[in-house]
Order: C-alpha cells, then sequence, then structure tokens
C-alpha cells in the first residue's frame, strides 16, 4: 500500500481530536482510503509535551509543514483569517492539498483560495468547518447533486444552542458560555458564537453550494441571542413555538436571504428538539423534499470525524493520480451564478411581536388595524389579565409570512401610537414551507 504524508498545523482541540482518532483508527482507514495516512509533521505554536507525538517531526513554526516537500496533505487547523490563509495559499503555491477545519478562512477568502487551488491543480477540503461532524457539505455537494435547492435552514452553532438550551432550564447566560468554552465548543473568540458570526460563515458555505454562487460573506447578516429574554422564551412555548439561533439561506428569483438570527421554530418539528451542543441542518430539495442532516457540532473528536474523512478523500486522489474531484461548491466555477444577497427588508418571515400596551379599551383594535394597513396577516394573538403591571399589559402577535418591509413600518407606527410604552420586540418565526 502507498504513503501518503500528512502535516498538520494546529494542535488545539481539533488537532489534537485528529491526532488522536488518525492513530487509533489507523488500521480501518487505511482500508478505507486504499493508502497508509501517516502524520509526519506536527507544528502547534506552542508546545506540546502533553502529547505523545512518537518519531513525528514538531515545531512551533507552522511554515514548516507547508514548506516540508516531504508531505503531501496539510491539515489547517489553526482558525483565524489572515495568517491561515497565507498559510493555505502557500500550501497550494507549494503543491499541496488542504484540508481545513476553518470556515471563517472558507466564508471570508474561500473565492481566491478555490481559484488559486484549481490553477495548481490541487484540492482544498473543508467539511469539518461546517456543522462540525456532521458530513452535511458532502450530502450538498454530492447527496443532493441531482436536487435544485430552495432552502437551507439550520442549528449551525453548538455554542450557541447549548446556551439556549441550558437558558430554557432557567440557567444563567455567563455561566452556561463558561461551561461551553470548558468543553472546547467556543471559538476563540465567543463573540463570534453569540453574535451569530460563527453561524453566517458556515450559512455562507452552505448556501453557496446549494445554490451555486460564489460566497458573499459579506452581505450575510446577523443578529445574535444576547436579547432573549426567558419571558419571549417561555411565551413563545405558550403559542407552540421554541427559540433557536437559525441561519437561513433562500434562494428567491430575485436574489438569495442569507440571515442568522433567533427565530421561533414550531415545538412539533424535528428542528425544535435539537439540544445542547448538536446541530441540525434542514435541507429543501425540489426532488427529494426536505431532509435533515443531525449530530455533534462541535467537539474534539467529533469535529476530527470530519477532518479525517477529507484527508480520505484527498489521500486516494493522491494514491491513485486521479484528477477526478468534486467540484469546490459542488458546482464547476463557470456554472456559478451571480445572484445577489437580498436587504432584509426583502426578505420573507412570519413574526413574534411583543408590544406592551396601555390597558384600556380599544388598544387592540388601534394595534390590529395598524397591522392591516400593512397588509400583515395575525396567526394569533395572546394577552393575559394576569399580567397587568402598573397599567400595562404585553400583547403577542404571531404573524403570517410578509415581507420585513412591512413589518418594519407597522412597528414603526405602533411604538408611536400613545397606547403603546416602549420599543416593540421582533423575533422572526419560521413554518419551514
Ligand atoms: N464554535 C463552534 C460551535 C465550533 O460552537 O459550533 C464548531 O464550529
Amino acid at each position: 500500500m502507498k504513503d501518503v504524508n500528512v502535516g498538520i498545523c494546529g494542535l488545539g482541540t481539533v488537532g489534537g481530536g485528529t491526532f488522536n482518532v488518525l492513530t487509533r483508527n489507523a488500521a480501518l482507514i487505511a482500508g478505507r482510503a486504499g493508502c497508509n495516512i501517516r502524520i509526519t509533521r506536527v507544528a502547534s505554536r506552542r508546545n506540546r509535551d502533553d502529547i505523545d507525538l512518537g518519531n513525528i517531526a514538531f515545531s512551533t513554526e507552522i511554515f514548516d509543514v507547508v514548506n516540508d516537500p516531504a508531505v503531501d496533505v496539510v491539515v489547517e487547523l489553526i482558525g483565524g483569517y489572515e495568517t491561515a490563509r497565507e498559510l493555505v495559499l502557500a500550501a497550494v503555491r507549494n503543491g499541496k492539498h488542504v484540508v481545513t477545519a476553518n470556515k471563517a478562512l472558507i466564508a471570508v477568502h474561500g473565492n481566491e483560495i478555490f481559484a488559486a487551488a484549481e490553477k495548481a491543480g490541487v484540492v482544498v477540503a473543508y467539511e469539518a468547518g461546517i456543522a462540525g461532524g456532521i458530513p452535511v457539505m458532502k450530502a450538498i455537494r454530492e447527496g443532493l447533486a441531482a436536487n435544485r435547492i430552495d432552502w437551507i435552514a439550520g442549528i449551525i452553532n453548538g455554542t450557541g444552542n447549548y446556551i439556549l438550551t441550558e437558558m430554557r432550564a432557567g440557567r444563567e447566560f455567563t455561566e452556561v458560555l463558561k461551561e461551553a468554552q470548558d468543553l472546547g465548543y467556543a471559538e476563540a473568540d465567543p463573540t463570534f458564537d453569540v453574535e451569530g458570526i460563527d453561524a453566517a460563515h458556515k450559512l455562507t458555505i452552505l448556501a453557496s453550494a446549494g445554490f451555486g454562487v460564489p460566497l458573499q460573506f459579506d452581505k450575510a447578516y446577523t443578529e445574535g441571542i444576547a436579547s432573549i429574554t426567558p419571558y419571549d422564551i417561555a411565551h413563545a412555548e405558550q403559542l407552540g413555538y421554541r427559540i433557536k439561533h437559525l441561519g437561513i439561506a433562500r434562494r428567491r428569483d430575485e436574489g438569495i436571504e442569507l440571515r442568522v438570527h433567533p427565530t421561533l421554530v414550531p415545538k412539533s418539528h424535528l428542528i425544535a428538539q435539537v439540544d445542547g451542543v448538536l446541530n441540525a441542518v434542514l435541507v429543501d430539495g425540489d426532488a427529494v423534499g426536505q431532509t435533515m442532516y443531525y449530530g455533534p457540532g462541535a467537539g474534539d473528536e467529533a469535529t476530527a470525524s470530519a477532518v479525517i474523512a477529507d484527508i480520505i478523500d484527498v489521500a486516494r486522489i493522491v494514491a491513485s493520480e486521479s484528477k477526478l474531484r468534486v467540484p469546490y461548491l459542488g458546482f464547476v466555477p463557470d456554472a456559478l451564478e451571480n445572484l445577489d444577497v437580498l436587504s432584509m427588508e426583502d426578505i420573507q418571515s412570519a413574526y413574534y411581536l411583543r408590544i406592551t400596551a396601555l390597558d384600556r379599551p380599544g388598544v387592540l383594535a388601534k394595534i390590529a388595524s395598524i397591522l392591516s394597513e400593512h397588509g400583515i396577516n395575525i396567526e394569533s394573538i395572546m394577552q393575559k389579565e394576569s399580567e397587568v403591571k402598573d397599567g400595562r399589559i404585553p400583547v403577542i402577535i404571531l404573524t403570517h409570512t410578509v415581507q420585513e418591509r412591512q413589518i418594519n413600518r407597522a412597528i414603526e407606527e405602533l411604538e408611536f401610537l400613545s397606547d403603546t410604552d416602549g420599543p416593540v420586540v421582533r423575533i422572526r418565526a419560521e413554518n419551514f414551507n
């Protein structure tokens, strides 16, 4: 059996997991790959005396890996944007294939990196960046290749989902975030998790492969989970919904929707049951209908599972000198369509509104009339006498799907009414139709 030499850059959570699984399952991985996958060099910016690397060459200079002529495949697990970009482009220039778990890198620099790899005739594989251990890119790029994909929606940040799940049980945001960091789920900068940036990186990639459009991370909309209150969580539950931090991409004739925000989902839908660090991605294809991919979205060996699947794919190419490759985004570059990302005013969604109203006759009629003037159809309305406080009462409304522009105009008028007090709370809702 031929040997394929792998060099790993970065020995953090995912790097450590990759090293352990590749070592532990070496024989069965060789049986699947048809070659021996050997780790020949490892680099980590800090010394890792705690890991027994045996005879494997180690250095604290990560570029040693891309400059080692014996390395066939560079595994980039350092994270971040700029150094990772330089490292991957240098590896590609040196004729090496690359496997990365870096979604930020692909979402932001993927168009440039894929073009460079295409030119150099090497592969840059990135499955592990999206939804950790779930092979969802493989499903979209290969398993669903027959379909026109109309929308993708997913819980694609394990840390955020872990926090929202624990908050349902009444725990504090900061305490749960600390726990997620200790478990190795959170990004180096955890604001990426809670503000939806990490999810937007992943959504950008999912949307491009789903719809066949270039990567456009800079146009993605992100809204975090910090403003979600236990009150809205409880009232959404009473209406039959659960609040999840979703990434939603939808293909429309006029462009694509690309957005990450807290979203009410029906409690009866499978995605509402996805708790803790688990991720799930729903994909709607015209031939297959809705499919859902579910599993661990973060963690050392779970993410290593996807890294190693990519290493095996690439090793098969190296060992067989095959030119057969799945295109980066599932479409050959010439087939990518330049569809723009729509502004948030143009997206379509249902909405949960919480209006603080003065408890006096005629208020509900005024609220209903404003919504009706803006063409907004009410699905349900909830107001409880037991919640009156200081003469004010929360009115909770769930709308049918409308354009966000209509809701924004209606909210401006609702906030202007002398019968309402303070800002209207607005959370988008999705029924997956
Ligand atoms: N911080 C990410 C998450 C890690 O929590 O999902 C996996 O991409």
